[in-house]
């Protein structure tokens, strides 16, 4: 597992009205590289809602913002629980997650967002690598909750890296065969996802769901095997945006709400060309990953290069993240 459950590396451009600052209740350590952070309001008080499959963004003491996937279960207004690896490849976050966050320290989050929803479905089958458990983790409560069935593949380098191993025995309850563990050292070749989806649309795709998190190999296997599916049931969560930002520029944006219009010059994004003029929006990884500047577009046709939006969504074009898609037409129109 490469991954380490961050979404992104960015300098903290999210409005100050979008934090919240919370207290590290209690730090559970999971595996020798996975740690869990339960987060609470000082106060105790109730926090905003979330869904399965959403995130939150951290804002570390060092300038940095990474987001991490709510594992917990979202009927618990109390608390939001955060799954961390360290990774070697780490840009700074996990690495000083696990080195600096104590139990009773404060951390500036942002409200939870959800890119990665959860669809009421007949069946719903959940592929994990590693870190990329904790959304499905989520996910698997909520299933659990509610009484749909779901089946679980878990794709690990060893029983020892199986984080989360007895809140998921106890979740698949008396049908243990829900939890498909995979470890690479005992099977000496990593999860065949091509047999895996094989195996569930065997019998009809109609009313499958199916989800995958974790690092990109398995994403593109993920999407590789499952093209035949049609696209509103597979469902992807990107740690990573493989795709470049469109900075040609030479095209015109219009804020609708004040009638201005500013060219964004080559080499520049729109989120860039609009903070160069002083007006501020929402965003954080600024990689096409997170969707926190996911802005209305009112005219003009995006290039969309994010991995937030559905093919759907692109095709209606009305609505575009600006940290890193640009414009097919001369002018866009945004609802700023
Ligand atoms: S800032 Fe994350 S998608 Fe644009």
């Amino acid at each position: 597992m490469e991954t380490n459950g961050e979404m992104g590396t960015t300098v903290s451009l999210l409005a100050p009205e979008a934090e919240t600052l919370l207290r590290v209740r209690r730090v559970h350590r999971e595996t020798q590289e996975i740690a869990t952070y339960e987060l609470c309001a000082e106060d105790g008080s109730e926090l905003p809602p979330f869904t399965a499959g959403a995130h939150i963004d951290l804002h570390l003491p060092n300038g940095l913002v990474r987001s991490y996937s709510l594992c917990g279960d979202e009927a618990e207004r109390d608390r939001y629980i955060i799954g961390v690896a360290r990774s070697p490849d780490s840009r700074g976050g996990s690495t000083w997650i696990h080195d600096n966050l104590r139990t009773g320290d404060v951390v500036s989050i942002s409200h939870p967002r959800n890119n990665f929803p959860l669809v009421d479905a007949d069946r719903t089958i959940l592929i994990a690598g590693g870190i990329g458990i904790t959304p499905l983790l989520s996910m698997i409560r909520r299933l659990t909750a509610i009484g749909n069935d779901w089946t679980l593949h878990y794709a690990v380098r060893s029983h020892a890296h199986a984080a989360f191993s007895s809140d998921l025995r106890h979740l698949a309850g008396d049908r243990p065969e829900r939890l498909q563990l995979h470890c690479d050292d005992e099977s000496g070749s990593v999860l065949d996802l091509r047999g895996v989806v094989q195996r569930w649309t065997d019998t009809g795709a109609d009313g499958v769901h199916m989800y995958c998190c974790g690092p990109g190999p398995m994403l593109t296997a993920f999407e590789a095997a499952t093209a035949a599916l049609p696209s509103n049931q597979r469902h992807i969560e990107y740690f990573t945006n493989a795709t470049a930002a469109a900075k040609a520029g030479g095209f015109e944006v219009e804020l609708a709400a004040s009638g201005k219009t500013l060219m964004v010059p080559p080499g520049a994004s729109i989120l860039e060309t609009l903070r160069n003029a002083g007006i501020d929006c929402m965003s954080s990884c600024t990689e096409g990953i997170c969707g926190a500047c996911e802005t209305r577009v009112l005219g003009g046709e995006p290039d969309h290069r994010d991995v937030v939006l559905t093919d759907d969504e692109r095709i209606s074009n009305e609505v575009m993240m600006i940290c890193c898609s640009g414009s097919k037409s001369r002018k866009l129109i945004l609802d700023l």
